[in-house]
């Protein structure tokens, strides 16, 4: 008999990976997708702990569902992913009508877990080592991956795919709870990868985004070879039916020349490249414990410059950290001028119970101060990314189509033949222009005729109409 998933994602690229992992699985045991949690027979919430309000926001989606449970006893519903492995059973006592609670590395076991609550277990939790928990083997074993299974319909679009080629951190940045919630930094054998990459194509995908916490990190050494980020693309680049490929999050000390030149040589290798700063100011990155200054990041910026024509670069940064003095943000605002980044990510300093930051630092800087400057960085990168785009008008760009525009889908326009569709270009830009259902997927020249900060607005362009007879004929 069939049996319905319900499954609510929340988080960054990784988590909306795991989630199609986990429905492919589910899938083979028999399981539908429903989009309603009513008809559900499996309830499953993928959860993010990097900030408190993405936590809250979990625990207040799963209080509205106590009163499905006492009426529905026979729900099954789970707590995946990374708040799972953070809090553990706490879960189970914040929410005590949760069944299951499977961390990151434990995914491959839901099928099994669910399979345990039915026959009458009241409660399953996995979950893996903590990072003092055992050898750094044992605590490697204890976060596994199960890729590559995979499910087409749970993609960002049938066009576009993430592989996954590292698992876990090993920076520990004070802020940060991924090294805890995701364990030990792991790259994935490379023929795995190229495997995956293989059956994505055959499945119809054109991008590939390569997927790691800090991605240009990747390492896999086999016996005499060791096998970096740059091998990996010189691998998949020759795979017919992939157009594009990208990868994300980067981090600043690891962008080596090496990397770039194959950004630059690679022509299916999108020169767009996230990687994080955090902050301008070297005594902030320092309580950070980044592991870079302002003056190296500058000279990564100089690299990319030099290197890949075309570039686009994007950033990450918390205001607000601990300390953070007038200043010191102040630095940042500069830096983000200097830097012009293609746009930013701006978040308010969250406490990571756990964190080294959390442990040795105060979390001093008031609520409304933090508001203040993320509202201010985010004024200067939007003016910045609004210039940088107006250069593109006049320009043609070359887009992959993704699908209906969010003004399309608003309007109800999803079904008709001629509708607002939107895409990007190589360098990561968000382009929409009037079309036809069938350039869906499609990678097309566009012409650029406007553009806002965060849209560049162009037209298809017509091929010129050429007769099938000769005027003469006409005539
Ligand atoms: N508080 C606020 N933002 C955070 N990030 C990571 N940890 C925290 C935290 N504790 C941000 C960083 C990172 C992005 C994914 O989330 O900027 O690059
Ligand atoms: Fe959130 Fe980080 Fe976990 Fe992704 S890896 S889900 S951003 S805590």
């Amino acid at each position: 008999m069939t049996k319905r998933l319900y499954i609510e994602t929340v988080g960054c690229q990784m988590n909306v990976l795991d989630s199609e992992m986990v429905v492919a699985s589910l899938r083979k045991h028999g399981y539908e997708l429903t989009k309603d949690p009513k008809l559900a027979d499996t309830l499953l919430f993928n959860t993010c702990s990097v900030r408190e309000h993405a936590e809250d926001k979990t625990y207040s989606a799963l209080g509205h569902l106590k009163k499905l449970k006492t009426t529905n006893p026979e729900k099954i519903i789970g707590v995946m992913g990374c708040m799972a492995q953070k809090d553990q059973r706490t879960i189970f006592e914040r929410a005590p009508y949760v069944d299951i609670v499977v961390g990151p590395g434990q995914l491959q076991q839901i099928p099994e877990l669910v399979a345990k609550i039915e026959a009458g277990s009241k409660c399953e939790m996995a979950v893996g080592l903590g990072r003092r928990d055992g050898s750094v083997d044992e605590i490697k074993r204890s976060h596994e991956t199960f890729d590559p299974l995979r499910d087409p319909t749970m993609r960002p679009t049938p066009y576009q795919a993430y592989l996954r080629i590292q698992i876990g951190c090993d920076k520990f940045c004070t802020y940060c709870i991924v090294p805890s919630t995701r364990g030990p930094e792991q790259g994935r054998p490379p023929q795995q990868i190229y495997d995956e990459a293989q059956l994505l194509a055959e499945q119809g995908c054109k991008e590939i985004t390569l997927l790691g916490q800090t991605v240009n990190s990747y390492k896999y050494a086999d016996g005499g070879t060791t096998t970096r980020l740059a091998d990996l693309l010189y691998r998949l680049h020759d795979i017919e039916g992939i157009e594009r490929l990208k990868f994300v999050t980067n981090y600043p000390k690891d962008m080596t020349y090496d990397l770039l030149q194959a950004v630059r040589d690679l022509s299916k290798v999108s020169p767009y490249l996230h990687v994080p700063l955090q902050s301008g100011s070297d005594a902030v990155l320092q309580r950070m414990k980044r592991g870079y200054t302002v003056q190296d990041y500058r000279e990564m910026m100089e690299r990319i410059r030099n290197t890949v024509p075309g570039y686009a670069v994007s950033s990450d940064f918390i205001v607000g950290f601990c300390g953070e003095t007038e200043e010191e943000f102040q630095q940042t605002v500069e830096l983000v001028k200097e830097c012009r980044f293609k746009n930013s990510f701006i978040f308010k300093y969250s406490e990571r119970p756990g964190t080294k930051g959390a442990e040795l630092m105060k979390d001093d800087v008031p609520v409304d101060v933090k508001q203040r400057r993320n509202n201010e960085l985010l004024a200067v990168q939007t003016a910045i990314s609004e210039e940088d785009n107006q250069e593109f008008i006049g320009r043609t760009v070359e887009v992959l189509v993704e699908g209906p525009s969010k003004r399309a889908l608003r309007d109800g326009h999803n079904d008709e033949l001629i509708l607002q569709l939107t895409g990007r270009t190589p360098c990561d830009r968000i382009v929409v222009f009037d079309g036809n259902r069938r350039q869906i997927g499609e990678t097309l020249p566009i012409t650029v005729y406007d553009a806002t900060a965060f849209t560049l607005f162009g037209n298809a362009i017509v091929e010129a109409f050429t007769p099938q007879v000769s005027p003469l004929q006409i005539i």
